[in-house]
């Protein structure tokens, strides 16, 4: 049988900075993605005429429906219904490690997977910005996860361009026993008033050049995330986690897009094992992944 496989990486935002709810719900974003090395499979295979179906494997998949509400199977749908023909249908077999409802675009990332590898099994014939243009009406994360690397977004953070970046840098995930709702953060965020201004404020400059230095130090210590307080309202155990981080030597620690991941940068890769053994003992979450970014974005496997 035909089987289309893609790997789809999550992210964490080494900066967001956020204006006030717009008109149409959404807030405006200045933010800098990262693609890590921490990745969900997804394996298309032809459906029953006309039929779009998913099933869930793997991290978390018991709280990931894999009916029509499902993001991935929304995307098939939608390649479908503006390049292809009623009859077409997949099967999408999810295989999850990106964390669920973590603040690391997991759902986001499958929706790009399904896009891109159901446009291959359907041999559609579409663009980069064609898939670009129906990853951004699915999601403001769908977009980065199609391009991977390191991105700046604007507008809700589903227009995206690559950034100059060197080398690898090395991180430790905290991951959360609960996950947290991105739409209740960004309320939560309006409720505390928050937002300085109708836009964000900038992206540091020096956190771009850390970024082109490949300056571990420096990029640590220009990581924001104006969500954080928001965030740490609603889960204030997290507060525990990045500060354990710092003292355990990470040279930076924020909480990933709206949590509660908690990403900790380290020096080096050898500064990343140190800093997983230490935090192994702390109990300050639910599990400790080292991973590495930047990584490329949604790939054929
Ligand atoms: O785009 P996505 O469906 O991933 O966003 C989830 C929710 O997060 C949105 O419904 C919205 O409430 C909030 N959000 C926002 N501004 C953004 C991105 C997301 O308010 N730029």
């Amino acid at each position: 049988m035909i089987e289309v496989k893609v790997r789809v990486p999550g992210k964490v935002n080494l900066a967001l900075r956020a204006g006030a709810r717009r008109a149409d719900g959404y807030h405006s974003l200045a933010t800098v993605f990262m693609a890590l090395s921490l990745a969900d499979e997804i394996t298309v295979t032809p459906g029953a005429a006309g039929s779009v179906t998913a099933a869930v494997t793997g991290e978390g998949h018991e709280s990931v429906g894999s009916g029509p509400d499902n993001l991935a199977v929304r995307a098939a749908l939608l390649l479908r219904d503006r390049h292809g023909t009623p009859d077409l249908g997949a099967h999408l077999a999810i295989d999850k490690r990106i964390p669920v409802a973590g603040g690391m675009a997991g759902g986001s990332a499958d929706a790009a997977g399904a896009l891109l590898a159901c446009a291959r099994l359907w041999e559609l014939d579409v663009t980069q910005d064609d898939l670009l243009d129906l990853a951004a009406a699915l999601g403001a994360d769908v977009p980065f996860v199609l391009i991977g690397g390191c991105a700046l977004g604007l507008n809700r953070g589903d227009r995206v361009t690559p950034v100059l970046s060197r080398g690898s840098f090395h991180w430790v995930l905290a991951l959360a026993a609960q996950g947290l709702s991105t739409a209740e953060v960004f309320r939560r965020f309006d409720q505390r008033g928050d937002a300085a201004a109708p836009e964000p404020p900038p992206v540091p400059p020096a956190l771009l050049n850390a970024l082109a230095q490949g300056n571990a130090a420096a990029l640590g210590a220009t990581l924001v995330n104006d969500l954080a307080p928001a965030a740490l309202s609603l889960a204030p155990e997290l507060r525990r986690t990045l500060d354990a981080g710092l003292e355990a030597g990470a040279v930076g620690a924020v909480i990933s897009g709206s949590g509660p991941t908690v990403a900790l940068l380290a020096r080096d890769e050898d500064a990343a094992t140190t800093l997983a053994v230490r935090l192994s003992s702390e109990g300050v979450a639910k599990r400790l992944l080292k991973v590495q970014g930047p990584v490329p974005g949604a790939q054929f496997v």
